[in-house]
């Protein structure tokens, strides 16, 4: 009898969406996972941060280090996302100072201590997890502006085959020309949508399928949860409707101004 194909899921940016992380965990274990990965950024837009970490910690789930739960672990001024607009960077205070305010100490201790990285091998293949990158937390690799050669150098550079992060909030793979079974995935993020329109939130999942041309196959997931209630419990908490209506459409109302040409010009703003 075959031995099952191991199955392992990878996702980022839970951003206090407890109900999406919930709905993710409950998908991961539906689709057959034998191992579930977080890269980080626990914090940031929704409600209730406790909730998260909590769950995570709660369920085992192997956490790396965001730039958010850095911050929010040492107690730093802000969230060290990275943006640059006054706009992006007044309502990413406005979560950071609201999160930073409602995380206990006993979390804020053990999210200062996550790793920053963390490896294994799926099919024969090197599979490094990182938060932004293997060489800064907070960079963002977009698609349109993370080119062929720049990931063949950070995989060299760092003794992998697949390279998977987030902190950009959407998720797309890159698999590399000429080099089966290399490339890079951005997992996307679960704590909000994908500014595409759909209320759903995306993380991967990679598969071990025993071929040599492609021998850890990659899949985008969307999943739905109850974005109405999420949504609810925001506007309880006095969060910014702008970010209550991300939520609602799918749309990113903030954030936008670090996000590449391409990128933006599929969203709504
Ligand atoms: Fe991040």
């Amino acid at each position: 009898m075959s031995q099952p194909q191991r199955r392992v899921a990878v996702f980022g940016g839970v951003y206090n969406n407890h109900l999406s992380l919930q709905a993710v965990l409950e998908d991961a274990q539906r689709q057959g996972a034998d191992e579930i990965y977080c890269l980080g950024d626990i914090g940031g837009f929704g409600p209730h941060p406790d909730l998260s970490v909590a769950m995570l910690r709660d369920a085992g789930i192997p956490t790396m280090q965001g730039n958010y739960d850095q911050s929010i672990g040492l107690g730093l001024d802000d969230c060290q996302c990275g943006y640059t607009d006054p706009r992006d960077n007044h309502f990413a205070q406005i979560s950071y100072n609201y999160t930073l305010a409602k995380t206990s100490d006993d979390h804020r201790r053990w999210l200062r201590d996550l790793p920053p990285n963390f490896r294994l091998e799926m099919g024969g293949q090197r599979i490094l997890m990182a938060h932004g990158s293997p060489r800064r937390i907070n960079e963002f690799l977009w698609a349109s502006t993370t080119p062929e050669p720049f990931i063949k150098r950070l995989l060299d550079e760092n003794q992998a085959d697949l390279l998977l992060v987030t902190h950009t909030g959407i998720q797309w793979h890159r698999p590399l020309d000429n080099d089966p079974g290399r490339g890079l995935v951005n997992v996307g993020a679960i704590g909000r949508p994908a500014n595409d329109g759909r209320t759903g939130v995306w993380y991967a999942m990679l598969t071990e399928t025993g071929q040599a041309d492609n021998p850890v196959d990659v899949e985008l997931r969307c999943v739905e949860y109850d974005h109405q209630k999420l949504a609810a419990q925001m506007r309880q908490e006095d969060l910014p409707e702008e970010f209550v209506e991300t939520i609602l459409t799918g749309w990113w109302t903030t954030c936008l101004e670090i996000m590449p040409a391409k990128e933006r010009a599929g969203g709504r703003f």
